[in-house]
């Protein structure tokens, strides 16, 4: 049976949440709510749904399976702890935009509340549910990447001095780690999803003159340095629209091992693989250097719209809560999204010490762990 669904805040991203649940036969959309009746009641209409202005009374009037929380708020992130808490508390599967919370210490507190009631709360990290990372999974799998050495990662908007323009949205002005806690939830779970858990962290961060200009405070040129736990070395270089990004476009992730690399551009549309000299699918080591030696894989999807990413990680999380799976083995779990905020807030505390090495904050215990269970 479809799972009943009510989706909280109906902005842009809430509507295609709605859209995506009214597409999927794992989901019944049945209401939709926001604090702005005129917003609630467009989307209601739009989707043949009923409308609600506070989640409380949704909660009392329907019998919901999920409750999906898509309000943004300051750093896009500050409206969505009460939402979130509110719908735990109702016993109900919570999926939460991102970033969980712009506030950690929320971040935290809500991870914690759905431990404690074993509830599932999953996270909007659609950036790893498309068909290029899953190649890249199976490239993973197949050993043809093999023992981790880096990986690199470049996501963002890209612009310039002619494009900028003071964003005077209350949500974001006067906030200068605005970018940090608004965006890098999406790169660091992808590096994450590959690499695993980081520990370590160094951040060199800067705005460029057209920003100071315009007494626009956000830091929004960023440079990341990491230590894996695996290993594997780890940089990622985010920015807001100061620049253009050239070889791989606003999203490239490359990921090399020493049996293999891959390089998945723009998000969801292609992904190169290249053998290590000598490996099974290379022809002549000897001409791998100059990438002709053979065995370079291209699959190119032509897909070039990012929201093709919002159906297939709503339609994961949707499965998952229909199979019944145990909190820690859903799919972009809560404690998924609160590790890469760990990460962001970790990042702004060396940009803050001049670039100092910060070991992130330690995470709650995984029940999935081996080591936990053997208590
Ligand atoms: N995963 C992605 O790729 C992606 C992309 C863009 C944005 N986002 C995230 O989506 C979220 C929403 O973005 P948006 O641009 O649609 O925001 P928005 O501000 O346009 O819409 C949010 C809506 O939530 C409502 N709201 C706030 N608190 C509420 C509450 N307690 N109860 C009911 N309604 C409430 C507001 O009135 C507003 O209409 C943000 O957190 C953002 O970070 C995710």
């Amino acid at each position: 049976m479809a799972l009943k669904v009510g989706v909280v805040g109906m902005g842009g991203i809430g509507n295609q949440h709605a859209q995506c649940h009214t597409d999927d036969d794992l989901a019944q959309l049945v209401a939709v709510c926001d604090l702005i009746p005129a917003k609630a009641d467009a989307a209601a209409e739009k989707f043949g749904v009923k409308a609600y202005y506070s989640l409380a009374e949704m909660l009392r009037h329907e019998d919901l399976d999920v409750v999906d929380v898509t309000t943004g708020g300051y750093e896009n992130g500050s409206w969505h702890f009460e939402p979130t808490m509110e719908a735990l508390e109702a016993g109900k599967a919570v999926l939460c935009e991102k970033p969980l919370s712009n506030d950690i210490t929320e971040a935290r507190q809500m991870v914690a509340a759905a431990a404690d009631r074993g509830l599932l709360l999953g996270c909007n990290l659609n950036h790893y549910f498309t068909e290029t990372a899953q190649r890249g999974d199976q490239y993973v799998a197949d050993g043809q990447v093999g023992e981790l050495v880096y990986c690199l990662h470049k996501m963002g908007f890209s612009g310039g001095e002619y494009t900028y323009g003071p964003n005077k949205n209350p949500r974001w002005w006067n906030f200068p780690y605005a970018h940090f806690k608004a965006f890098l939830t999406h790169p660091f779970s992808v590096m994450r999803h590959y690499c695993g858990d980081v520990t370590h962290v160094q951040c060199f961060a800067n705005r460029p003159g057209v920003r100071r200009q315009a007494g626009d405070l956000m830091v929004s040129s960023v440079s990341i340095h990491l230590q894996f736990q695996s290993g594997a070395l780890g940089y990622l270089l985010s920015q807001r629209g100061d620049a253009t990004y050239g070889l791989g476009g606003w999203w490239s992730f490359e990921l090399a091992g020493t049996r293999g690399t891959f390089c998945i551009e723009n998000c969801i549309e292609k992904i190169t693989y290249w053998p290590a000299p000598g490996a099974g699918q290379a022809g002549d080591p000897s001409k791998m250097a100059g990438g002709a030696a053979g065995g370079i894989e291209v699959m190119d999807t032509g897909i070039t719209d990012f929201g093709a990413t919002f159906p297939r990680r709503i339609h994961a999380f949707l499965e998952d809560v229909t199979n019944g799976v145990s909190p820690h083995n859903l799919r972009a779990n809560g404690r998924d999204a609160l590790a890469v905020l760990e990460y962001t807030f970790a990042a702004i505390d060396s940009y803050e010490n001049g670039g100092a090495l910060v070991r992130p904050h330690a995470l709650p215990p995984n029940p999935g762990d081996p080591k936990v269970i053997a208590g």
